[in-house]
């Protein structure tokens, strides 16, 4: 590899074309920290709106530290895998308790924070105190991969090693943050996956991929298995104008989220929803909060997917008959709540597409209700 001029072409291009970015705009590690947190397996467009409203309410790692982790989890509904707000939750309470509040300009103390992998070590290390770290995520994964002319699959055990020590001897022992997000930046805007505008490129002179002629083969992928069918079911039950919905207990995939009364009916049970033999959702419901309640037949159906897993849940519509609702097998809470009051909680993706359906049309499914479209 052509380690200098690498370095002296994607540092330049950097200063003219690196994008202006909301974490760019200091070097507070916690901000950073934050940020990354966020774009892990998430698109930068997304993020943004998510980041700039996260930091009003939590400006720094005491103020996250002191929250209540139903209000982080608030904070990050629907940017998903909410296991790194709570991951994030705890490294600011790690910053806050071992290191005063600030996190350190120190590697092994970096590292040991909860949910931080060598990516994100490599990002706050290097964005925030420019030590000289690598970092390898899709965008440079894929420049990278070209440069190389990769010819294993990126993501394989033998491909991740190659891709990293090649980073490792690319970056710089100085400016190695503008370095290490003119990797991500060149992936992201020019060594796009598909068609990359190698003409703009100011390192294909130094493309291993591009010199042969690869650079719309490279990076190799493997097919990805088909995800596992899981079928679910849920019901959406009044009482005059307030719904009755669960909040889950510790454990699993949903682990605090509310959702409406749910249970498991076919294929694996990714999230622990089944009972002992199976139950039809009126037995079910009463088994899960005490509320006996009158359910009509299946009226809508939501389809989603969470890790490896392709859920359909069919959702009924029913009225309360008798029963003072308390939490059952796997919750921790169950209330009846008005539209406006479901709208503080925090739910799954599904929930979410349930509930934006009932403001607009309170008695929805009715017993012809309609698939709710994708979101
Ligand atoms: N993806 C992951 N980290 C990123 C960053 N800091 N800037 C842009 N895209 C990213």
């Amino acid at each position: 590899m052509r380690v200098d001029a690498i370095r002296t072409c994607l540092l330049a291009w950097y200063r003219e074309a690196g994008r202006t970015l909301p974490w760019r705009a200091d070097r507070d590690a916690y901000r950073i920290l934050v940020s990354e947190m966020m774009l892990v397996q998430t698109t930068v467009a997304a993020v943004i709106p998510y980041y700039e409203r996260f930091l009003r309410r939590f400006p720094d790692a005491r103020s996250l530290a002191d929250a209540d982790e139903s209000e982080v989890l608030k904070m990050w509904e629907g940017l998903g895998y909410y296991r790194r707000a709570r991951q994030l939750h705890a490294a600011a309470r790690q910053v806050v308790s071992a290191h005063g509040g600030d996190i350190p300009d120190d590697p092994e103390a970096v590292r040991a924070l909860p949910g931080v992998g060598p990516y994100i070590a490599g990002a706050v290390l290097s964005f925030a105190f420019d030590r000289p770290e690598p970092i390898v995520e899709a965008n440079s994964q894929r420049v990278l991969a070209r440069l190389l002319a990769l010819e294993e699959d990126p993501t394989s055990t033998a491909g991740r090693r190659r891709v990293w020590s090649a980073a490792a001897r690319l970056v710089p022992p100085q400016q190695a943050g503008d370095f290490n997000q003119s990797l991500m930046d060149l992936g992201a805007t020019i060594c796009t996956p598909r068609q990359p505008s190698c003409l703009l490129c100011p390192v294909a002179a130094s493309c291993e991929a591009r010199r042969r002629g690869l650079q719309d083969v490279i990076p190799r992928s493997t097919p990805r298995p088909a995800p596992t069918e899981v079928r679910e079911a849920c019901a959406v039950i009044t009482q005059g104008d307030r719904y009755l919905v669960v909040q889950r207990g510790r454990g699993g995939l949903w682990e605090q989220f509310w959702e409406f009364p749910t249970i498991h009916r076919e294929g694996p049970d990714p999230a622990g929803r089944s009972f002992d033999g199976p139950v039809d959702l009126p037995e079910g419901v009463r088994r899960l909060t005490g509320v006996t309640a009158s359910i009509g037949p299946v009226a809508a159906t939501v389809r989603f997917g969470v890790t490896r897993y392709r859920v359909t849940l069919e959702i009924a519509r029913g009225e309360r008959r008798a029963g003072t609702p308390q939490p059952g097998p796997g919750l921790i809470d169950t209330r009846w709540e008005t539209l406006d009051g479901l709208g503080a909680l925090t739910f799954g993706s599904a929930g979410r597409r349930i509930l934006e359906r009932l403001r607009r049309e309170p008695g929805w499914p009715g017993p012809s209700g309609a698939l709710v479209p994708r979101s």
